[in-house]
């Protein structure tokens, strides 16, 4: 196991444990209950609770005060994706090797597991029991509503899908992936700015992390294209048959590579000032190769 997939494990080790503590408190028998903890808890690879790890990394800002953090992140990220699976939406069966789930709790509760961990992010934040100054916490608040909503992942998500069999522009795909992906990720590294009190990085940072996002959607895009379902653990080849505006499809393979180049090169630079990248950059390359 490589360094980056040892911190990996572990980050994901203690955000998991933040958030079954969390939910232990609340625990309730019911099929809502059990399909928010099977959405939830169903082997994702936690790169966005990396994210924001890597980036409090280079400003030194303290565990207790981003697990937290991390944790809301995976209630919204596997939201999405509960959504994102729906008939109504990429209508797909399987996620992360299993049922997707609505597959195994039908259709009513998968989309109410999926709003009550969308709200569930902003409860784990706003709890007292949370120790950080309220201002943080407003502009946390403020900071994560804003990627989630219409002009982050729900606004993304819906141009994903209302522009399908569409010829679209280059710049309304890269518009289009930056808000349903790019948001949130620009989210988990602007965060260490707002937790370390930088108020002259919080823009910067996001906009590294938005194209972190970018990054991370292409390689998803060339996964689909070429990736293999056993490892993937969801399906394939499903972005052409259902009509996806990509930038693959847009720009051919190897225009898409050469973007794909620059924007590395890009973070690259505006990471230079910054000590303690290392993380940061490690996940950079794992989001570039990786096979799932
Ligand atoms: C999948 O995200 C959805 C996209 C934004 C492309 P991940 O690949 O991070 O999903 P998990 O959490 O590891 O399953
Ligand atoms: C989903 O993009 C992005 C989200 C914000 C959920 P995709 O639809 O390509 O993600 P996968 O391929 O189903 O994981
Ligand atoms: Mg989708
Ligand atoms: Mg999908
Ligand atoms: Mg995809």
């Amino acid at each position: 196991m490589s360094d980056f997939q040892q911190d990996l494990k572990l980050i994901a080790e203690q955000v998991n444990s933040h958030l079954k503590d969390y939910l232990q408190n609340q625990f309730s028998d019911s099929k809502l209950y059990e399909a928010m903890d099977y959405g939830l808890f169903s082997g994702g690879k936690m790169i966005r609770s990396y994210l924001v790890h890597a980036s409090c990394k280079i400003l030194d800002v303290k565990e207790k005060e981003y697990i937290p953090i991390a944790a809301a992140v995976e209630c919204i990220h596997s939201y999405s994706l509960i959504h994102d699976d729906l008939p109504a939406m990429d209508n797909d069966d399987f996620r992360r090797g299993k049922e997707s789930t609505h597959k195994a709790y039908g259709e009513f509760t998968a989309i109410l597991a999926g709003s009550s961990l969308l709200t569930l992010a902003f409860e784990i934040i706003s709890s007292f029991n949370f120790n950080i100054s309220n201002e943080k916490k407003l502009k946390i608040i403020y900071a994560l509503s804003s990627c989630s909503g219409h002009l982050g992942i729900a606004g993304g998500q819906f141009f994903d899908l209302s522009l399908k069999n569409e010829k679209v522009s280059k710049d309304k795909i890269i518009n289009m992936q930056n808000k349903k992906t790019g948001a949130l990720m620009g989210f988990c590294i602007e965060v260490a700015a707002i937790l370390a009190g930088k108020k002259d990085l919080e823009e910067k940072f996001r906009s590294i992390g938005i194209r972190m996002g970018l990054l991370f959607q292409i390689k998803d895009d060339f996964l689909d294209k070429y990736g293999s379902v056993d490892i993937l653990g969801k399906p394939v080849q499903q972005d052409v048959a259902k009509g996806k505006n990509t930038l693959i499809d847009y720009l051919g393979e190897s225009e898409t590579k050469k973007l794909m180049k620059n924007l590395k090169i890009e973070i690259e630079k505006d990471l230079k000032p910054f000590p303690k990248t290392n993380s940061l950059l490690d996940c950079m390359s794992f989001i570039i190769n990786r096979k799932n």
